[in-house]
């Protein structure tokens, strides 16, 4: 290794302080990410390195990223994974990445699942992007027989990534088609279906922020006008492919909640619940369906 640039403790604050005028919200952890990825260590073993001199080149290839990072591009897409239920999952500009909001949805979903008390659950996750929901459901509930689905092949190929990487690709069948129309006529019905669709609004409530737009695939993102287009759909077609007793467990905005609490009842759902998200805000709607 040469030794004549400047150490890894300089290289952070130096690269901090460049964050902290651009993207202020997490710009100390965006730089260690960042420079963790190119040396190939982990965060903790940057501190253990605080005083080393990097080589240029290591430095150079930071300080492109950075410049990314400055301009707005997400950490995960840079550094090609994102954390999720405590598990790591390969993500690139073809998926959305994985909230946190999501892991409530997973939460809700594991405790549909005890509720139904069935030994080996059908679970079919619809709008799999990474694959992440269907990936922790498999490998939180043992015995259960996944499935998942998502319109977008790239983002596919993303979810068979991962499936190999956490090693449940004969255990999760992919599927690729218009929400439940992907599913073959003859798979059998599930015990319960989650989704994480996209429901941005075009024409009310919160936009998301200016980035998300930018970096995130659209197709992940907008849900028509209200958001809830595709959520309606969900719930009309879902009772074609749930077992009766069957769980649909729903994420979606704050502002759709209540809405589609009614929409589901109306179509035979019932035992209905809604879960806050991290800020407390309604964020994930579960129901039963009886037949
Ligand atoms: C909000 S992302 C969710 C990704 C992942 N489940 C998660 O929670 O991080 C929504 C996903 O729905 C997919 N999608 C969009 N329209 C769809 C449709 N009509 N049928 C099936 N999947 C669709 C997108 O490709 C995207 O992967």
């Amino acid at each position: 290794m040469t030794s004549e640039g400047p150490t890894v403790s300089r290289v952070l604050d130096e690269a901090t302080e460049f964050l902290s005028s651009r993207r202020p919200r997490t710009p100390r952890l965006d730089a260690e990410l960042l420079l963790a990825y190119v040396l190939g260590q982990s965060r903790t073993q940057l501190y253990t390195r605080a005083f080393e001199q990097l080589p240029r080149n290591q430095v150079e290839k930071f300080q492109q990223l950075l410049k990314r990072r400055g301009q707005g591009a997400p950490v995960a897409y840079l550094v090609g994974w994102k954390e999720f239920y405590g598990r790591r999952f390969v993500v690139t500009p073809d998926v959305l990445i994985p909230r946190p909001e999501t892991e409530i949805l997973v939460e809700e979903s594991l405790r549909c699942v005890e509720r139904s008390g069935l030994a080996r659950p059908r679970l079919l996750d619809c709008c799999t992007g990474s694959g992440c929901v269907a990936v922790t459901l498999a490998l939180e509930v043992a015995e259960s027989q996944v499935r998942a689905c998502d319109l977008c092949p790239k983002a596919l190929e993303v979810a068979a990534e991962n499936l190999v990487a956490h090693n449940l690709h004969r255990r999760i069948k992919l599927y690729q088609g218009d929400l439940l129309e992907a599913l073959p006529p003859h798979t059998q019905r599930f015990d319960l279906i989650v989704s994480n669709p996209p429901y941005v609004a075009t024409d009310v409530g919160p936009r998301p922020e200016e980035g998300v737009v930018r970096y995130e695939p659209n197709l992940a993102l907008f849900g028509g006008r209200d958001g809830c287009d595709l959520l309606r759909r969900l719930a009309d077609g879902a009772t074609r492919w749930l077992n009766p007793g069957g769980w649909m467990v729903l994420e979606m905005a704050p502002f759709q909640i209540e809405g589609m609490e009614a929409y589901l009842q109306e179509r035979g759902f019932q035992h209905t619940s809604i879960v806050p998200d991290l800020s407390g805000l309604p964020r994930v709607l579960s129901g039963r369906w009886e037949s």
